[in-house]
């Protein structure tokens, strides 16, 4: 259970949430959260820039000596300012559909540092990945490459893909978000690749020029990659012996960030150095393709409490941010911490921290040890940085939060909050309903 000395205790290591030495109210990086709230309204999100760049240098100087392509896995953030500012640092970009596809490039995205990952890319979304002359497609099954194939023919440009082994390793994660065991639906079982390969060497429109897989997401031991790295070099070996020329190797992503107190996140150097040795040793372009673990950290969701209902058995805070705003508590039973913006002396109330939506499932954390709350206060989620804002939805019309981008002692609105008028916009009443046609 959260103590408050204990919550003390823990901002106070986390370099970019962190209490101002005059009032003792949490800040991101130089501003404080209660000055956003003011400015911009809750719900928000918050992110640091700081933090943001410190996840990736932190995974790319671990892997210095393989000098791999971290390929920012944008699913789990695709913010405009976050893409730019990740790009800027030299990342390439892990896409699953022609949307990241598009806003990847419009952000700047060097194509030849894309990597198309999906089980069902359409012939539209083969297309413009080709004419983009992204790095390589991530292939999942024989249709698909065929797809792949037959689209690269016609447009004359060879299509350099990967093929998505499952290693059947099993990561240890949620079972939402492991996807490297035999029975998920990711990937070529690792007995097929090798006919896989025989037969697509001889397929038109195809460059077969790598080994893919991904185990797992919210990992936080090294063991399964260190398994999955043994198996794909197995493979590697046997494909080569076979004449298949690879040159790229992707591990994918996947690495878990400390979600909850006294969870220590992957170690990145343990990782590098139990993989690294061998990695050199393959002669190989090493990709990864980490999400969770860049942009996580860095966001938090500000929310403010509207009402406090005590409950006979419970407490409920009742806060302006919901489901639709941050969803991995819902639907996850993910853990966020939760901290007040305010310090506050005294007592504290174990409270559900819960949104206006109109269902159970609509909850922030339980069972959380708090302050005694009051309307008005302000609340942090942290870890919220990645599969936030990406998952948020509409429902209940809610307009989606805005999001700001914190750099030492300056805010930048990343995204306005959406209003009301953006939910209607698309939609469109025939006449016959207006009495007004048929
Ligand atoms: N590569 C592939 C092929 C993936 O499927 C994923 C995530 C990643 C990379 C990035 O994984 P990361 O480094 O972010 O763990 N919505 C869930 C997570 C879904 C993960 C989907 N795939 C959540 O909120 O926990």
């Amino acid at each position: 259970m959260v103590t408050q000395s204990r919550v003390k205790e823990h901002i106070e290591t986390v370099t970019t949430i962190n209490t101002d030495p005059a009032d003792r109210s949490l800040r991101v990086e130089q501003v404080k959260l209660s000055l956003l709230a003011k400015r911009y309204g809750t719900p928000l999100y918050v992110y640091s820039y700081a933090r943001l760049i410190e996840n990736y240098r932190r995974i790319r100087d671990a892997f210095a000596a393989v000098n791999p392509l971290i390929a920012f896995s944008m699913k789990c953030n695709s913010n405009a300012a976050i893409l730019r500012a990740l790009i800027n640092e030299g990342t390439g970009l892990d896409i699953v559909s022609g949307g990241e596809l598009a806003r990847g490039l419009a952000t700047g995205a060097d194509p030849a540092k894309i990597i198309f990952a999906g089980v069902g890319k359409t012939r539209e979304e083969i297309v413009a990945a080709l004419r983009a002359g992204i790095r390589a497609f991530n292939v999942e099954s024989e249709p698909e490459a065929d797809a792949i194939g037959a689209v690269a023919a016609r447009l004359r440009r060879p299509a350099p893909i990967a093929i998505r082994v499952n290693p059947d390793v099993d990561a240890a994660t949620h079972h939402y978000i492991t996807t490297g065991r035999k029975e998920n639906k990711f990937g070529i079982p690792f007995d097929k690749v090798r006919r896989l390969f025989r037969k697509l060497a001889r397929t038109r429109g195809l460059r077969l020029v790598g080994l893919h897989c991904h185990i797992g997401s919210q990992i936080l031991k090294p063991d399964g990659y260190i398994k999955a790295l043994g198996r794909m070099a197995e493979l590697l070996a046997r494909l080569r012996a076979d004449g298949h020329a690879i040159d790229l190797l992707n591990l994918g992503g996947g690495f878990g960030i400390a979600y909850e107190e006294g969870q220590e996140p992957m170690d990145m150097k343990a990782l590098a150095a139990a993989l690294v040795p061998e990695l050199r040793k393959l002669g190989v372009r090493v990709i990864f393709e980490p999400g969770r673990s860049i942009a996580g950290p860095a966001g938090f969701l500000l929310t403010r409490v509207e009402y406090v209902k005590e409950g006979a058995v419970k407490n409920f805070a009742i806060v302006d941010g919901a489901m639709n705003d941050l969803i991995r508590p819902s639907l996850y039973s993910a853990f966020h911490r939760i901290l007040p913006v305010e310090a506050r002396r005294g007592r504290v109330r174990t409270y559900d921290v819960v949104g206006p939506i109109c269902e159970s499932g609509d909850f922030l954390g339980k069972d959380r040890q708090l302050p005694l709350l009051r309307a008005g206060d302000l609340l942090v989620v942290c870890d919220a940085g990645a599969y936030g804002m990406a998952m948020a939805s509409n429902y209940n019309s809610r307009p989606r939060a805005a999001e700001v981008l914190v750099r030492g002692g300056r805010h930048h609105l990343i995204r306005r909050r959406e209003k009301v008028e953006d939910l209607v916009a698309p939609e469109a009443i025939p006449a016959f309903l207006n009495g007004t046609g048929r």
